[in-house]
């Protein structure tokens, strides 16, 4: 995946390995097993560079590819990404026709790849809202990763967290109605089971770019005990560098979960 994103001559050519100078910071110990990110900031930095805000986009895919490599080279359990709100269908057409395209060329080309390097993708949010040819290109990666063993990579389109959680209600009291679960039924555990993120452990580490300090409907349910990290930086100049910046501010956090401090 380096390869495609520095070209030849640049350090990275492949998925960092452990002893990669980029990983010196690292305390293998306390990394996040799974991490989120808000990718914001796109159009900020487009504008910025004098460029129409569609160009910020087509930056991020670049960013995000180096992002996702970083994350295997960690041996993450998890990366969830933030693509595509619920909310976001309220911007201009042209904006979300980019976009729509944008992803569909991403799983194009990408997908052999992410294949090969073991990822296991899966889409978070209604598929039922996006293009129908995009739906179909989700479910086939889906379906052709969903044996690899290796990162979770999930990436939230058409998603938000109380569309999610409203999801899982209806869920819930159909099954109720249907006679098929009792109220005392209804705990922490079933309720994970019928998120979007089944399967995938909290989110350990909530990092969001561009300087906005909120959580947009991303996650609620599964960043109850998240760590946040904030960043001024625009996502399309988010690197490699500043992940591990991410890590390394988490690594020494100190995580109660509600509790007291063991010291
Ligand atoms: C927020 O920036 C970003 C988005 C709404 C789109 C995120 C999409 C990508 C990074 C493209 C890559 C994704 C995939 C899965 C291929 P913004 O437009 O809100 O920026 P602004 O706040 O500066 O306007």
């Amino acid at each position: 995946m380096w390869k495609k994103i520095f070209g030849s001559a640049d350090a990275y050519k492949e998925i960092p390995k452990r002893d990669d100078p980029l990983f010196a910071p690292i305390e293998w110990e306390k990394l996040p097993r799974h991490v989120a990110v808000i990718m914001d900031g796109n159009g900020r930095w487009a504008k910025g560079q004098g460029l129409i805000r569609t160009a910020g986009h087509k930056a991020g895919v670049k960013t995000l590819k180096g992002i996702l490599s970083t994350a295997i080279g960690l041996g993450l359990d998890a990366l969830t990404v933030y693509a595509f709100s619920t909310e976001n269908w309220k911007r201009p057409t042209t904006e979300v026709d980019f976009l729509m395209k944008l992803f569909a060329e991403y799983l194009e080309k990408e997908l052999q790849e992410m294949h090969d390097d073991n990822v296991r993708i899966r889409f978070l949010g209604k598929k039922e809202g996006m293009p129908k040819s995009l739906q179909r290109q989700m479910s086939d990666a889906e379906r052709l990763m969903a044996n690899n063993t290796g990162i979770h990579f999930n990436v939230a389109a058409n998603y938000g967290g109380q569309d999610e959680l409203l999801r899982v209600m209806q869920r819930v009291a159909a099954q109720a109605a249907a006679g098929s679960l009792k109220q005392e039924e209804v705990d922490a555990e079933l309720v994970e089971s019928l998120l979007d993120t089944a399967g995938d452990p909290p989110v350990d580490l909530m990092i969001r770019t561009s300087g906005d300090q909120r959580l947009s409907n991303f996650l609620l349910w599964q960043s109850a005990y998240a760590e946040f990290y904030f960043t001024d930086k625009n996502w399309p100049e988010f690197t490699p560098a500043d992940f591990v910046a991410a890590m390394t501010d988490f690594a020494h956090r100190d995580r109660r979960f509600g509790g007291l401090n063991k010291k």
